[in-house]
Formats: structure tokens, C-alpha cells, sequence
């Protein structure tokens, strides 16, 4: 497990990282990336990275995992640059090659320490701790709320990604796992990145807040639904979703009233249930506002899984074992989305959004936005609704969409971070056309009457329906939530 240092030292090392260039923006500039090589772009970082420099045995040991002459690490790191990777464990020495037994990260301007992919491959894989670079710790990351709170919890901390990003935001952080080793990195990272207000404590679930309440809980949880229990970062033993549903349940005591929840997820979809009522049976005394990403057959889902991770002694189980287990619990579909919570007294509501693309900017603001439109929404009826005064979004953009049944149609697009796309036709381009920040959506409704075709009240409660889809998918919005 690696050894947390004096904070001293591992300032100096930062200080030696830094002077290097170990960042994003000049490990990007000069060998292609920031991260460690996806599968098949090993040689092509290890060619980048072949001129022997300072920088480049850094990269070779903590981003490729590629092992490195002692000779060599003597030559190019400070001798009390090695002493402290050694000490701490990040390095070790196997006669006279060097290996780094950690990668490390840089995401934005932090740095992040995490186990070594090689690790996959040995006994020690099930205690993993995941790099920084994963999809998931990514997209949770870019989707987090960035409002100014008191209290923060990550839940599932693993190397510290949330609680790491969170603490610029937050007066207090406290990181929690179930894993040593998670906890470890966590305290260890944010010695690295000198972050001094996240508070790590080892331990299952809410065990280790209990009594406590946030405004804001990040998780990233160990949500796999798998036959088997081999990685702690991904696997539970807990039937199908319930640890998701256990983790969802408990939710609301750790929330303060108008607190945020916001948590990756997988669901299953079984026989004679929507997939929709499976979640909403969940929650209790939150609002929950839902990106729903694509979902997969369990066959999709199986392949996908058990492809994750390879090598020698990587059991992540056979396809096989997969789909069995899923057609013993009739499953049908397997669900994938981000969760946000929000805990408030009264009659709650329940919205789904999906997931057009990936996410690549800082959406925060636009799950933010999207909960405040449903807001606006429920609490209009028809007629407050037609009152309203509405404006286009300021980052909707329109083009023409690739034609579909010979009709010629718009691509509305919102550069939001979450990327909302729809395809409309002219009519409801020439509605939507009408908002312009100054009628109601009674004056844009009449006016487009004036040349459709329609029974009044008919036409009427049909843009309706179109106005509260687009506001809820952000196209439009009320004058004070723009
Ligand atoms: C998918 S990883 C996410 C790690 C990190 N937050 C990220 O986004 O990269 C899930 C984390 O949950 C932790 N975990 C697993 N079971 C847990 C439990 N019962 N209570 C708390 N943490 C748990 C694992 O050790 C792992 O670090």
C-alpha cells in the first residue's frame, strides 16, 4: 500500500513534477497525451517517448508502466526524488530495472496517484484503485454542480477525483471508502496537490458519516451488476442493483433540505417492471432529475463487462456466466445514467433526460438549469404556462438536420455541456421561431393560429406539449432562469 509521507516531501516532489512539465499541457504538447495508453497505443507512447529526458522517464514509468533502468532513474531523477518514491512506494526496484507501482494522472491542474495498470494482473488485482483517467470518474466529474457549498461527501473515493475537485467548492470534503487503499491514495493525492480541507475515513456506505448531513454528495460507486465480486472498485456483492438502491435509500438522511445527490448508476430492466418504475421506487423524499444513457441488451452488456479488463490472472468471469445470471433474474435490459437527487419536503417529482453524446465540458450548470426547468414546469399549469414569458437559450444553436422521410427539417443543438440535440420539422421551427424573450407563450401560440391548420384548443394543448419538452430539455426558458 503506498506510505503517506511527510508533507514536505511530497511538496518537493510536486515542485520536481512541476519543473518537469509533468501536466497536461505539456505531456499533451509533446507525447499526444495526458494518460496512460488505451489498448493498442503502448509502442506508439513508448516511440513518443523514446529521446531519453527528464520528462520522458516520468512518463515512462508513471503513465506506461513500462519498467526502466536503474542506471537510468539514477541519472535522471535527484537522488531525493528517488528516496521519496521509493519510500512512499511508488517506485520499486526489482535488481536493476525500476518499476513505478503507481500511475500518475494529471486531470485539469491536479495530479493523481492511483495503482499501476499492471497491478490488474496479479494478486492483489481485486483491491485496485482506479486511475483518474477512467470514463466514468470523468463524466461523474464533469457533471458535478460547482455551486459554492459547506459540506461535501465523496462517497467511493477511490484515488480522491471528486473529493480532490470537489474542495475548491466545498469548505469541507470528506472522502470515504470502503477500501485502505483508496484511502490511502486520497490522503496521499491531496498531500500532492497541497488540498488541506478533505477529512478521509475508511468504511462501508454512510457508516462513516453517520449523523452527518451535506449539501452536496458525489459518488461514483462500485455499480457493475455481475455474478461476480473480483474488483472492489466495481463489483458488490449485493444482488443485481440493490447496492445502488441501498446506497439511494440512505441517501436523504445524509442530505441537508435543497441538497444535491448526484451518483453514477446501473439498473436493471426485468420482466413486467419499466425500467423507469424500478428507479423511482428508490427515492423517497427527493426530487430526482435523470440522465438516462443508452441501455444495453444483457448479451451487449456481458460482452462489454467481461471486456473491460484483460490479463493472466483478470477474472472478471466469462460472457457466459454473464447472460446465465441475467436470465436467471429475467433480466432485459441493463440501464445506465447519472443520478441528482435533490431533497426536499413536499410532493416530489421525477424527470428523465437522455443523453444525447458524450459529455467533454463542464455540464454542472446545465444539470443545475435542467432541475430549475422541471421546477418551473410543475408548478405551472396550462394557463400559468401560456402566461409565461419565454427566450430562446443563448447557446441554441439551429442547423439543417440530415433529411429523414424526404422532410426537410431542423437540428436544434445546445452547447451546454450536455449537448441536447432534437430534430424538429418546419412547423414547429416557425413556433419556436416566435419566442423572443418579450411574448408569452399565449401570444406565440396565437400567433402561430393565424396560419396553422387546426382545431384551437387541439392546436393549443399540442404546443404545449412541444413548450414544455423544449424547457425541459433547456431550448427555452423563463426569463429569470436564463
Ligand atoms: C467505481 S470506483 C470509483 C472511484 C472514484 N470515486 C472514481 O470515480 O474514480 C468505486 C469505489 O467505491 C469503493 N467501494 C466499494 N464498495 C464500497 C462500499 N460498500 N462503501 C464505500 N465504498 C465502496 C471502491 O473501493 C472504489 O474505490
Amino acid at each position: 500500500m503506498i506510505q503517506i509521507p511527510e508533507q514536505n516531501h511530497v511538496r518537493e516532489f510536486r515542485v520536481f513534477l512541476d519543473a518537469c512539465g509533468y501536466n497536461t499541457e505539456q505531456l499533451t504538447q509533446r507525447i499526444g497525451r495526458a494518460r496512460p495508453p488505451a489498448a493498442g497505443e503502448e509502442q506508439q507512447m513508448f516511440d513518443d517517448s523514446r529521446q531519453i529526458t527528464t520528462l520522458n522517464v516520468l512518463v515512462r514509468l508513471f503513465l506506461l508502466g513500462a519498467p526502466v533502468d536503474k542506471s537510468t532513474v539514477d541519472e535522471f531523477l535527484p537522488d531525493v526524488v528517488a528516496e521519496f518514491c521509493h519510500d512512499a512506494g511508488l517506485l520499486q526496484s526489482d535488481g536493476d530495472i525500476i518499476n513505478a507501482r503507481v500511475v500518475i494522472i494529471p486531470v485539469d491542474d491536479l495530479l493523481f496517484a492511483s495503482d499501476a495498470f499492471r497491478i490488474l494482473g496479479t494478486e492483489e488485482a481485486q483491491n485496485f484503485v482506479l486511475p483518474a483517467s477512467t470514463h466514468s470518474a470523468n463524466f461523474l466529474r464533469l457533471l458535478t454542480m460547482q455551486d459554492r457549498v459547506d459540506d461535501t461527501l465523496d462517497l467511493g473515493c477511490g484515488c480522491g477525483i471528486h473529493a480532490l475537485f470537489a474542495a475548491r467548492h466545498s469548505a469541507r470534503v470528506v472522502a470515504t471508502d470502503i477500501s485502505p487503499h483508496a484511502i490511502a491514495y486520497t490522503r496521499f493525492n491531496a498531500l500532492l496537490n497541497d488540498i488541506n480541507n478533505v477529512e478521509c475515513i475508511e468504511g462501508s456506505l454512510f457508516e462513516p458519516v453517520t449523523g452527518q448531513q451535506f449539501d452536496l454528495i458525489i459518488s461514483n460507486p462500485p455499480f457493475v451488476i455481475s455474478p461476480s465480486e473480483s474488483f472492489v472498485y466495481r463489483d458488490n456483492a449485493m444482488e443485481l442493483d440493490e447496492f445502488c438502491k441501498m446506497l439511494v435509500g440512505e441517501a436523504p438522511r445524509h442530505l441537508k433540505e435543497g441538497a444535491h445527490l448526484q451518483m453514477l448508476c446501473e439498473w436493471v430492466e426485468v420482466e413486467n417492471e419499466a425500467w423507469v418504475d424500478r428507479i423511482s421506487g428508490w427515492i423517497r423524499g427527493c426530487d430526482a432529475w435523470v440522465l438516462h444513457a443508452a441501455p444495453l441488451s444483457p448479451a451487449a452488456y456481458a460482452q462489454q463487462r467481461t471486456g473491460d479488463l484483460s490479463g493472466e490472472s483478470v477474472n472478471a468471469g466469462v460472457a457466459s456466466e454473464w447472460t446465465a445470471y441475467f436470465e436467471r433474474h429475467k433480466v432485459r435490459a441493463i440501464h445506465p445514467g447519472m443520478l441528482a437527487l435533490r431533497r426536499r419536503d413536499g410532493t416530489n417529482w421525477l424527470h428523465v433526460q437522455n443523453l444525447p453524446a458524450d459529455v467533454t465540458q463542464p455540464a454542472g450548470n446545465a444539470v443545475l438549469a435542467g432541475i430549475a426547468a422541471v421546477d418551473f414546469l410543475e408548478a405551472c399549469d396550462d394557463s400559468a404556462l401560456l402566461a409565461a414569458t419565454l427566450g430562446l437559450a443563448s447557446d441554441l444553436m439551429a442547423e439543417q438536420a440530415p433529411p429523414s422521410d424526404d422532410v426537410v427539417g431542423v437540428r436544434l443543438r445546445l452547447n451546454n455541456g450536455l449537448s441536447a440535440e432534437a430534430d424538429i420539422d418546419g412547423a414547429v421551427a416557425a413556433f419556436i421561431n416566435l419566442f423572443n424573450s418579450e411574448r408569452t407563450v399565449g401570444d406565440c401560440v396565437s400567433e402561430f393560429a393565424k396560419v396553422a391548420d387546426a382545431e384551437a384548443a387541439q392546436l393549443t394543448r399540442d404546443l404545449l406539449a412541444i413548450v414544455r419538452v423544449f424547457v425541459s430539455r433547456g431550448f427555452l426558458a423563463p426569463l429569470d432562469l436564463e
